[in-house]
């Protein structure tokens, strides 16, 4: 993991694709990297639940790492959640193993939105502890601080805890579009401090999870939706770290979801990624899209599609390869590594020097 002296995360692979820079070779991470498919991620988490984890330094340290270690990706991701920004500022959530986040009491009037605590930025000493450790530990390797978009965290506290067609959350939107606005103004705010603690503690880059937009119309999206996304990384000020945008199902919004502040678009399995560097524009690199689902496959397969996604990325200005959405709890985590190991051979300089049409 560690690497010469000389070598900075500022010049890691995984930046410099983000700005579409010259790379040695692609980089390579998996959204949730760390969780479940790892036994050793099992055997740390027993006994301790997952929202008290993600608030201990000494067991977010270790579980950002081991994938790292473990796989030789080239970059690692805070081990947190989503909805950890508003359980730090008093929010009664829990998150259910095999559920997801279950919200106590659901925000369904205007005096719900209202009672919603902000969050203090000195009760996130437990991050900037955890978030110097780890850059101290990875040295030339990114760590990659992340946060919830407004929209996704909307969905949470509206349903009171997943759901598929995200109705209640669009009922809201329509009813009661000045109480929408507010939520997500409030939820911009907690999630740009927590993505500037994470910043300013060290991290390289940053990513923004809107993972559920894609359930949204992109009139919808543009007008009720991007303010508030912009308004988190605006919140970042002039803090120099590439900026990660994501979402499922998004293919009608990948414009969008550049133009709200993004240098990259992180794209599902849905659309190919020639394709989404059409939509998307010159000026943004591109993060995706292996379907995780792929990894369940035999060997065979895994490697026609790695190697087919490689491909449709040289349309884009930069990629760095990753799954369509996270990594699924029964992928076997030996199939990772293998992914790891084919995207750097297919990508290393010198193949390309002698790939012809290059
Ligand atoms: O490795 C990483 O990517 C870093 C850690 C990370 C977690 N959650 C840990 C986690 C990240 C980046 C997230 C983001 C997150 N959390 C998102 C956005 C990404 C996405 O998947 O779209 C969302 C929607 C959530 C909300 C959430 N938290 C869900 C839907 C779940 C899954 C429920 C389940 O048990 O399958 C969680 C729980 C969660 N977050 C786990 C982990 C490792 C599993 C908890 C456990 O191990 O007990």
């Amino acid at each position: 993991m560690s690497a010469p002296a000389s070598a900075s995360p500022a010049d890691s692979d995984l930046v410099r694709a983000a700005r579409g820079l010259p790379v040695s070779r692609t980089p390579v991470w998996f959204m949730r990297q760390a969780g479940r498919s790892l036994p050793e991620y099992r055997e740390l988490r027993a006994g301790t639940k997952m929202l008290d984890a993600c608030q201990d330094p000494d067991l977010i340290t270790e579980i950002t790492l081991q994938p790292v270690r473990r796989h030789g990706v080239d970059a690692a991701i805070f081990f947190s959640d989503i909805v950890l920004p508003l359980v730090v500022a008093g929010v009664d959530i829990e998150i259910k193993p095999g559920v997801g986040p279950v919200v106590a009491s659901p925000v369904r009037t205007v005096a719900d939105v209202d009672a919603l605590p902000d969050l203090d930025p000195d009760r996130l000493g437990f991050l900037e502890t955890a978030v110097r450790r780890l850059v101290a530990e990875l040295g030339a390797t990114p760590l990659i601080g992340f946060a919830g978009a407004p929209f996704t965290l909307a969905t949470y506290l509206i349903e009171g805890g997943p759901s598929k067609e995200h109705a209640g959350t669009k009922a809201f939107m329509y009813a009661e579009p000045e109480a929408w606005s507010r939520l997500l103004q409030k939820l911009s705010v907690s999630s740009s401090t927590f993505l500037r603690a994470q910043v300013d503690a060290g991290a390289s880059a940053v990513q923004l999870f809107d993972s559920w937009a894609g359930v949204l119309s992109a009139a919808d999206y543009a007008e009720r939706v991007l303010p508030h996304s912009r308004a988190v990384f605006d919140g970042l000020g002039e803090r120099d770290v590439p900026r990660i945008h994501f979402g499922v199902g998004t293919g009608e919004l990948l414009p969008l979801i550049g133009d709200a502040g993004a240098d990259v678009v992180g794209v599902d399995w849905r659309v190919p990624l020639d394709e989404a560097a059409r939509r998307v524009g010159p000026g943004r690199s591109l993060q995706g899209n292996l379907d995780p689902a792929v990894l369940l496959a035999d060997r065979k397969t895994v490697d026609r599609e790695v190697r087919r996604v490689v491909e449709q990325a040289k349309a884009a200005r930069g990629h760095i390869f990753n799954l369509g959405h996270g990594v699924l709890p029964e992928t076997d985590p030996g199939v990772l590594t293998h992914v790891v190991e084919l995207v750097h051979e297919l990508t290393a300089s010198s193949a390309h020097a002698t790939t012809p049409g290059r």
